[in-house]
């Protein structure tokens, strides 16, 4: 039996720069229409010129005109609407880190003091720019999320105008926020639909499970299943594949990010038909996305089978989710 998904979208991922960059960057351009692609390099994307040359950077890496890098901004309290202006064509959001909650997120938000961020926002909101969100307070690192949704409620609540992603959501009470405010969207990754906490320290520690937010209980994931396999809406696939050599995972002060790209649509494809229908997720993986971010993507058709795949152990330098390990799902024709 073959499956189709038609023109699948990532709506968080990281393809780096540099050497990494051109290892990483086909991975997803081959089985992806189009991809949200974040700001955190060192230094962070910020102005035009930087965002232009890394789209630039990107497309020359992706080797696969029907793949669409959807480029944002590292969110700053400073950007006037005038800036907004000239930079909106450019991009398809704008991404907000608390300051140091994560990779390369040290020049992000201080405290979320709405008097400081009322310009930039009211701007956004005005000229249709999404704002997306890294949620998660310096907390206790269990509790991050859950006590970022006081953030997000208030954020929501000030600017009803504008759209808010809540990405790489992991609780329930996240989830819980959707239906509260038409404003509020999600994406979800396949990292957080796979494993809990268990999997990353309730044995031998798993490094290449390490990432931010960290994987939850599973009430949280059950409670993302439950949208994601239901294609609410609101809710759209972005992995937040986040590659980092290995030698910076496998190390005290391990760099928080799960490597899923090359085997996102495989895993996707077996966690849905055993678990919900192949309709939802054309939906979860693109329709929505569509409808929310108003896009049209490049047309791609990819079609999987049911045939192992041994998941290489490395990509360059990067090992991936399972490495070396039997996947049930292969890629079998890819049509654009
Ligand atoms: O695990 C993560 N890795 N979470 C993030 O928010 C950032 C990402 C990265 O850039 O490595
Ligand atoms: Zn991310």
């Amino acid at each position: 039996m073959s499956i189709v998904i038609n023109s699948p979208l990532d709506m968080h991922l990281h393809l780096r720069d540099d050497d990494m960059l051109k290892v990483v960057a086909p991975l997803s351009a081959t089985s992806f229409s189009g991809a949200i692609i974040m700001p955190n390099l060192i230094p962070p994307i910020t102005t035009k010129n930087k965002l232009i040359a890394y789209r630039k950077r990107v497309i020359d890496a992706s080797k696969d005109s029907s793949f669409n890098p959807y480029m944002t901004l590292f969110f700053k309290p400073t950007y006037s609407k005038e800036f907004l202006s000239k930079v909106k064509d450019e991009i398809s959001a704008i991404k907000l880190y608390p300051a140091g909650i994560t990779t390369n997120s040290e020049g992000g938000v201080s405290g979320f003091d709405i008097k400081e961020l009322k310009n930039t926002l009211n701007a956004m909101s005005e000229l249709n720019i999404p704002l997306a969100i890294h949620g998660e307070t310096n907390g206790f690192v269990m509790d991050r999320e859950a006590e970022f949704a006081s953030i997000y409620e208030m954020l929501a609540l000030n600017f009803p105008n504008l759209k808010i992603i809540m990405e790489h959501i992991t609780t329930k009470e996240s989830v819980a926020l959707l239906d509260r405010f038409d404003n509020l969207y999600a994406t979800i990754t396949l990292h957080h639909l796979l494993i809990t906490l268990d999997d990353v320290a309730g044995g031998m520690l798993q490094p290449h499970l390490f990432c931010k937010p960290i994987a939850k209980r599973p009430e949280d994931r059950a409670s993302l299943r439950e949208v994601a396999f239901k294609a609410h809406p609101k809710v759209m696939f972005g992995s937040d594949s986040a590659p980092h050599p290995q030698d910076k995972k496998e190390a005290s002060f391990c760099s928080a990010g799960v490597f899923t790209a090359p085997i996102t649509l495989q895993l996707l494809t077996e966690l849905f038909l055993e678990n919900s229908n192949l309709d939802n997720l054309q939906k979860f993986i693109s329709t929505n996305a569509q409808n929310i971010y108003n896009i049209e993507v490049p047309k791609k058709e990819v079609i999987l089978e049911e045939r192992d795949f041994i998941v290489p152990t490395k990509y360059g330098d990067i090992v991936p989710l399972y490495a070396g390990e039997k996947i049930k799902y292969s890629i079998k024709e890819i049509i654009c």
